[in-house]
Parts: structure tokens; sequence; C-alpha cells
């Protein structure tokens, strides 16, 4: 895998520190939102992370163990159409989305996804949220890509801004592979050089 790696673009460290950073002031805001109240049984005041797999699966994983609150997850799945593949050309268009709860009534949610590039995926996915009628929604990203699109979808949380170039690691993939890798990194030209359709 290392030998396919152009650039390293976001060390270990600075992700660590950036997670730590971020779920902080999620706690100092979810705090002022009565999430703190103990739980009356059926959820009402409650927080509710809804990550969008498969990408956000180590962020999510790191960034809970900084949240002393409590919460339920909630993973949905954003399914691309039939015969797209996440390449370096760009999202996959969107289909279905699965595993959404019927109600979010009285729950303070935090929908969570690796990536912010053409904005698509977050767009949908909050509109099905706000659709199931939460207390408050918010959204974190790990990373948000440098372009138009992206800029224009508000996002309460952002742990990067990136260049807009393809990147792997830490939970994104290329083509299913490079998830397990820990750093944010570009990967070399030839290895997606196939990929420009
Ligand atoms: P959007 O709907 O265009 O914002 O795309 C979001 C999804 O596309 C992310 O959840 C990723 O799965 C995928 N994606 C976008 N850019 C990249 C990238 O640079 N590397 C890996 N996956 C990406
Ligand atoms: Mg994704």
């Amino acid at each position: 895998m290392r030998d396919e790696i152009d650039q390293v673009l976001i060390s270990r460290t600075q992700i660590a520190d950036r997670v730590a950073a971020v779920a902080d002031r999620i706690v100092a805001d979810l705090s002022t939102s009565a999430v703190t109240i103990p739980a009356i049984g059926n959820g009402v005041g409650e927080l509710t992370l809804v990550p969008i797999l498969t990408g956000s699966i180590i962020f999510v994983a790191d960034l809970i163990r900084h949240l002393p609150l409590r919460m339920q997850l909630n993973m949905i799945s954003v399914n691309s159409y039939p015969g797209t593949r996440t390449t370096t050309t760009g999202t996959p268009q969107i289909g279905e989305l699965t595993n959404l709860p019927d109600s979010l009534v009285g729950r303070h949610v935090l929908v969570i996804d690796d990536i912010l590039d053409s904005g698509k995926t977050m767009r949908l996915v909050i509109d099905q949220l706000r659709s199931r009628h939460p207390e408050s929604l918010r959204s974190a990203v790990l990373l948000r890509k440098d372009r138009p699109q992206a800029a224009a979808v508000p996002i309460d949380y952002v742990c990067f801004d990136i260049p807009d170039e393809f990147v792997v690691g830490y939970g994104l993939d290329y083509n299913g592979y490079y998830r397990n890798h820990p750093e944010i990194v570009t990967l070399l030209p030839h290895i997606i050089e196939e990929d420009v359709t």
C-alpha cells in the first residue's frame, strides 16, 4: 500500500488532535441543548448519531470516544445506482437511503460523513432527516473539498478543508480499498489514471 501513496495530506496526529478538538466543540454545543438531562426512557432529549456508511466509520469510531454523552448510533447507507462505483472522477449517482429511522421527534441528531465533495449526499440525507422532525439537527464531516458545490452546503463541524483532490485513508476508499490507511493521502497518478472517464 505504501508504494501507491503520493502525498500525505493529513497525518495521524493531526487527525487525532483535530477530531478531539471538534468533539469538544460538539459537546459544548450540545450541552446547551439539554442533551445531558437524564433519559426518561423514550429517547426525548437524547443524541442520535447518524453516520453515513462506509466512509465515516473510522471518523465516527474515534469521535464518539470523545463524546461522553448518552447516545445511540443509527448508521445509514446511501446506495449508489447499480453500475456506478467510487472513482476519482466524482460522486456516484445517489440512489436510495437505507436504515433511516422512522421518527426522530424529540431527538438531537448529528449526521456524520467522511467528505463533502459535491455535497449531494449530505443535502439528501439532511433533507430526509429534517423531514423526521428532530429536536435539533447538526452535521459533521471529516473533510471538505475546496469546491463551490461543497461550500454551498452549510456544515456545522468540518475537521479539515482540503484541496479538490482525490484522497483515501482513514475510512475513505478508492474502489473499496485503502480505507484502513491511517492517514489522509493522495495516490500516485498511475494508480488512478485508468479512471479518467
Ligand atoms: P458528495 O455527495 O459529492 O459530497 O460525495 C460524498 C461521497 O463521495 C463521500 O461520502 C465519499 O464516499 C465519496 N468521495 C468524494 N470524494 C472522495 C475522495 O476524494 N475520496 C474518496 N471518496 C470520495
Ligand atoms: Mg461515502
